[in-house]
């Protein structure tokens, strides 16, 4: 579904990502893991549309997108989840939500929005109290249902899971999961290995813009090096 083939992309002089090949098939989650610094998020930037790869090509069911821009990826089912600061704060929830109806029918937009406030009934008294009002853990709740409003193909999500306790962190993966089984494929990055890793199909572990190891899921929550470096084992 998703193909990166020799990535090569930074920063003015800096260069991050070096030829770099990743792999996501439909229907699957694919975890990114690596120190800070690696080229995580500037993987997902490359693929959202944000930063334009100097070198080799990204290919979205065998089309190249290496240069659609972000508001045609949207279109073509790719949804961009970034790091922190997802959501406006000083949008209502309900505000922050109506964003998505740029993109779907009024009906189809009514009908998922059930869906959302089935998914996450707090929000049902929230909606119109500012987004910057909610705790972090809400706030990621709130940025994932635009996934079930825009129903996209293939998600890529940034750290999710930074800074929430670990029980919040328990709710956002099991809703990564459910999205997931419902056949949307995501491309997850995640300083919680542990937890990236064992909701993942396949993982790659990136290290200075370069891949280090891939395997299954699986396969890397048990591989030593993995293990010894960011498993804290
Ligand atoms: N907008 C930018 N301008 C210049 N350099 C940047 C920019 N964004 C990131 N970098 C640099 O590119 C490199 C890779 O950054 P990136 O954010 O992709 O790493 P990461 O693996 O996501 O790290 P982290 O785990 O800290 O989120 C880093 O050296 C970073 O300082
Ligand atoms: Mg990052």
């Amino acid at each position: 579904m998703l193909k990166l083939e020799s990535i090569t992309a930074g920063y003015g002089e800096l260069t991050v990502l070096s030829e770099l090949n990743i792999v996501v098939n439909k229907g699957e989650t694919v975890c990114l893991i690596g120190p800070n610094g690696a080229g995580k998020s500037t993987v997902l930037r490359v693929v959202a549309g944000q930063l334009l790869p100097t070198k080799g090509k990204v290919l979205f069911n065998n089309q190249d997108i290496s240069r659609t821009d972000c508001t045609h990826k949207i279109e073509q089912g790719i949804l961009f989840v970034p790091q922190g600061r997802n959501v406006f704060p000083s949008l209502s929830l309900l505000e922050n939500l109506n964003l998505c109806q740029i993109f779907i029918s009024e009906s189809l937009f009514q009908e998922r929005l059930d869906t959302v406030l089935t998914t996450f009934p707090w929000m049902k008294e929230k909606l119109h109290s500012p987004a910057g009002s909610l705790s972090g853990g809400l706030r990621q709740m709130l940025a994932l249902s635009r996934i079930f409003l825009l129903k996209p193909k293939l998600v890529l999500l940034d750290e999710p899971s930074l800074g929430l306790s670990p029980l919040v962190v328990d709710d956002i993966f099991s809703t990564i999961s459910t999205l997931n089984q419902q056949g949307i494929s995501f491309l997850l990055v995640e300083q919680n290995a542990r937890k990236g890793l064992s909701v993942a199909n396949r993982g790659y572990v990136l290290e200075s813009g370069q891949n280090r190891l891939t395997g299954s899921g699986q396969e890397l929550l048990v591989n030593s090096e993995v293990t010894r470096l960011y498993l804290g084992g």
